[in-house]
């Protein structure tokens, strides 16, 4: 198989079952046009996010890693109108270009843009009080994964949903020698589902119109 197949049959998915949305399709155009990079997830993936989060009846939503705001607006999407979402993003330019398409999506009054590293906003969502969340979805620099996993926990109850993307790099995951520190960081991340007590988890890998990589998916099993 090949990547144009893999787009070929996301293509054919996606024009039957993800209807075309002006919105969605703008958020594209204007991350692209601003020179962001095209990580963000394949609309059949942003709809796979939409439904975890409605089984999950989702009020409120954690996300690590905005870039223009595309997984944002999905997950948002599948929120109740009382419910939340936090975004964190490290990237002056890319929270620039997710404010102003949340504001195209509609969406200011649900979604708080926290600018700044991860790793330095967590733990003032933690003081703050913030939390627990209902779905926590990692999408952010892949060396700090294990750290993110550390702070799902602690944002986290029973039942929480804790999704990573990207845990299976074009398959370069299972090379333990690898000196790539984003594969080492999935690793490890990977090691910690397995070895937590707290939460129950599995890992998918995925070929598309992203490439071949993968979601992590993990049910918090105990309250933290
Ligand atoms: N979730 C998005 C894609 C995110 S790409 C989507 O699917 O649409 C990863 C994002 O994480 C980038 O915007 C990058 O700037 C951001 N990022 C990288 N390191 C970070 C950090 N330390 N803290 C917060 N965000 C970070
Ligand atoms: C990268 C990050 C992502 O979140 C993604 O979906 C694809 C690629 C990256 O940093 O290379
Ligand atoms: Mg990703």
């Amino acid at each position: 198989m090949t990547q144009e197949q893999w787009s070929a049959v996301d293509r054919y998915i996606t024009d039957l079952l993800v209807p075309l949305d002006p919105v969605l399709d703008a958020v594209l155009q204007s991350s692209a046009t601003a020179g962001l990079p095209p990580h963000n997830v394949s609309p059949n993936q942003g709809k796979l996010l939409l439904l975890l989060a409605r089984v999950q009846e989702a009020r409120t939503i954690l996300e690590i890693g905005t870039l223009g705001g595309y997984s944002t607006i999905w997950l948002t999407r599948a929120l109740p109108a009382d419910g939340c979402l936090i975004t964190l993003e490290a990237d002056p330019k890319h929270a620039e270009v997710a404010r102003t398409n949340i504001e195209r999506a509609k969406l200011t009054d649900v979604v708080e843009l926290r600018l700044g590293r991860a790793l330095d906003t967590l733990p003032q969502l933690a003081a703050e009080g913030r939390g627990p969340f209902d779905l926590i979805f990692i999408d952010a620099d892949k060396p700090s994964n294990p750290d993110y996993f550390a702070w799902a926990l602690k944002l986290s109850r029973r039942g929480s949903l804790i999704i990573a993307d990207n845990v299976v790099r074009n398959g370069a995951v299972i090379n333990a020698a690898s000196d790539d520190p984003s594969v080492q960081g999935v690793r490890r991340f990977n090691e910690l589902l397995a070895s937590s007590p707290h939460v129950s988890a599995t890992a998918l890998q995925t070929v598309g119109s992203k490439g071949y990589d993968g979601f992590a998916i993990a049910l918090v099993t105990a309250d933290q």
